[in-house]
C-alpha cells in the first residue's frame, strides 16, 4: 500500500539520477557506507526523520538504510523539499511525506505520519531539524519516551541537525523536560563551521538571483545577524559584489564583522540604504512593521534563519495598506506605505519565499559536499545513541572531537588536501597526541 505524501512518484528516476551525482561530491556518508555497511549498526533503528527532504538528505537516508535503519521521513519546511526527490525516496518503498509548497496544516498532518501510522511504527530514534518533531512526540506523545529501557519500543534518542532545534533542546533540558539523551550535531566543528557559513556562503546569492535575477554588484546589502549563517550570508554577498552592512547584538561578532571589513551599525539606521535585506539571526521580528515603511523602493527582503518569524511576514499579509502581488511562486512584491520623510508616497518592496529560508525555498540549499559534512555528524550521532544511549543522561551532548576531526579528515582527500604528521617530539612540546585530538574543547576555529 503506497505509504508516502509526495508531489509525484514520476520524477523518481530524475531523482535517482541526481543522488547518484551527489553521492560523487559526499565522501564522508559514502565511506560511512564503506565502513559500516556489514557491520550494520544501525540495525533495529527505528528512525523518525524531519529534516529538509532534498537531494542531499536523500543520500542520507540511504546511508542509514544501508547501515541497518528502518526510515520514516517527512520535510522540515513547507518550501524545502525538492519533488524528485522526495519521489526518489518513494519509489524505493521509504515512507515519506514531503512536497514543495504544501500547507502548514499539510505540515501537521506529516508530524502525525511520520511517527504514528496506523501505530505500526514506533520510532525508537528521532533524527530532527529545528526541532517541530521533537516538540511535535514531547507535547503528544510522551509515552513514546516511556519505555526507552526496552529495546525496540520507547524512543532512546534524538540527533538535533540545526541552531533552533538545539536552542529548544536546551530550553528542554533546562526545565528537566528533556526525555532522553540528545546529541546536538549542530556544534560539531565540522558542521557549524562548515554548513551554517561556508554553506550560506553559496547558496545566500544562489537564491536571491535564482528568486530575482537582480544585478548584486554595487548593490547594498544589509545582513542582520554575523553568527555562522551571517558570516556565511555576508560573504556571499561581498564576493557577489554587494557593499554589505552588519547589524549585531553581540559586540563580538560586531567586531567580527567590522574587522571583516564591513560597516557595522543597528538595523534601524541601515534599513534605508539597503537594496537587499538578509537576516539570520534565529531570532524574532528582527525586520518589523515599522522597518517596511522605511525601506527604499524594490529593497528585496529575505530570511536565511531557520524559521520564518524574523520578518514579520504576518505584518506584510494581514496589514491593509500592504497590497501583495504575487511575481512568480515565493517572490511577492508588497505595495506599502512611505514612512520616511518623503511622506505620503507608496512604494513597493519584495519578500522572497515568504520569510521562510531563502536558500532552501527560492534554490536547492548547500551543496552536497558540505552536506556531507553536516550528515556525516548526523549518522555518527545515530550510530551513537542507537547502541550507547544507556550510558548518558538525559541532557544534550556533542559528538567528541575525535569524530568532529575525523569527519573533516573524510573530506580532505575529495579536495586533495594532505596534512602533515607530528614528530614524537612535536607532540610533546605542544601536548598533544600524534592521533588528535589537536585542540582542547574551549578552542574556538
Ligand atoms: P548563531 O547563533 O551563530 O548566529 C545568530 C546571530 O544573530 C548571533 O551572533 C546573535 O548575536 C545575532 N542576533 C540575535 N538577535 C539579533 C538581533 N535582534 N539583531 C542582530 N543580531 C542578532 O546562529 P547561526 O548558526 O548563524 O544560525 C542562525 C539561524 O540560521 C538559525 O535559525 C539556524 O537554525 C539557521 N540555519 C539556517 C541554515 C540554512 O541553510 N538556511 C543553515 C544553518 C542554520
Ligand atoms: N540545509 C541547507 N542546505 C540543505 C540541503 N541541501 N539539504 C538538506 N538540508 C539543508
Amino acid at each position: 500500500m503506497k505509504d508516502y505524501i509526495i508531489k509525484d512518484i514520476e520524477l523518481a528516476s530524475w531523482g535517482e539520477k541526481e543522488v547518484r551525482l551527489a553521492e560523487r561530491e559526499m565522501p564522508g556518508l559514502m565511506e560511512l557506507r564503506k565502513k559500516y555497511g556489514k557491520e550494520k549498526p544501525l540495525a533495529g533503528a527505528k528512525i523518525a526523520g524531519c529534516l529538509h527532504m532534498t537531494i542531499q538528505t536523500a543520500v542520507l537516508i540511504d546511508t542509514l538504510i544501508e547501515l541497518g535503519a528502518e526510515v520514516r521521513w517527512m520535510t522540515c519546511n513547507i518550501y524545502s523539499t525538492q519533488d524528485h526527490a522526495a519521489a526518489y525516496i518513494a519509489s524505493k518503498d521509504i515512507p515519506v511525506f514531503a512536497f514543495h509548497g504544501m500547507t502548514e496544516e499539510d505540515y501537521n498532518s506529516c508530524l502525525e505520519f511520520v511517527v504514528n501510522k496506523d501505530k505500526t511504527f514506533w520510532p525508537n530514534m528521532v533524527l530532527d531539524d529545528g526541532g517541530d518533531l521533537t516538540k511535535h512526540l514531547i507535547e503528544n506523545y510522551g509515552d513514546y519516551f516511556e519505555y526507552e529501557n526496552i529495546p525496540n519500543i520507547g524512543i532512546v534518542g534524538i540527533t538535533e541537525e540545526t541552531t533552533t532545534g538545539v536552542l529548544r533542546l536546551k530550553e528542554y533540558e533546562a526545565a528537566g523536560k528533556l526525555p532522553v539523551p540528545a546529541i546536538n550535531v549542530n556544534d560539531s566543528v565540522t558542521k557549524s563551521k562548515f554548513d551554517n557559513k561556508y554553506g550560506c556562503k553559496e547558496s545566500c546569492v544562489d537564491a536571491i538571483r535564482r528568486a530575482t535575477d537582480i544585478m548584486m554588484a554595487g548593490k547594498v546589502a544589509l545582513v542582520v545577524g554575523y553568527g555562522d549563517v551571517g558570516k556565511g550570508s555576508a560573504a556571499s554577498l561581498a564576493s557577489a559584489g554587494c557593499r554589505v552592512i552588519v547589524s549585531e547584538i553581540d559586540p563580538i561578532c560586531a567586531l567580527q564583522a567590522a574587522m571583516d571589513g564591513f560597516e557595522v551599525c543597528e538595523t534601524n539606521d541601515a534599513v534605508d540604504r539597503a537594496d537587499i535585506i538578509v537576516t539570520a539571526t534565529g531570532n524574532f521580528n528582527v525586520i518589523n512593521s515599522k522597518h517596511f515603511g522605511w525601506m527604499k523602493p524594490n529593497a528585496i527582503i529575505c530570511n536565511i534563519g531557520h524559521f520564518d518569524n524574523e520578518i514579520d511576514v504576518a505584518w506584510l499579509n494581514n496589514e491593509e495598506n500592504a497590497v501583495r502581488t504575487n511575481i512568480k511562486p515565493l517572490v511577492d512584491l508588497y505595495t506599502v506605505k512611505d514612512t520616511t520623510c518623503f511622506g505620503n508616497r507608496k512604494k513597493d518592496i519584495i519578500l522572497l519565499a515568504q520569510g521562510r529560508l531563502v536558500n532552501l525555498g527560492c534554490a536547492t540549499g548547500h551543496p552536497s559536499f558540505v552536506m556531507s559534512c553536516s550528515f556525516t555528524n548526523q549518522v555518527l550521532a545515530q550510530i551513537e545513541l542507537c547502541n550507547n544511549a544507556e550510558k548518558y543522561e538525559d541532557k544534550v551532548y556533542v559528538l567528541p572531537k575525535e569524530l568532529d576531526e575525523e569527519v573533516a579528515r573524510l573530506h580532505l582527500p575529495h579536495l586533495g588536501a594532505t596534512l602533515n604528521t607530528l614528530t614524537e617530539e612535536q607532540c610533546k612540546y605542544i601536548g598533544v597526541k600524534k592521533e588528535g585530538p589537536y585542540k582542547s574543547d574551549s578552542y574556538h576555529y
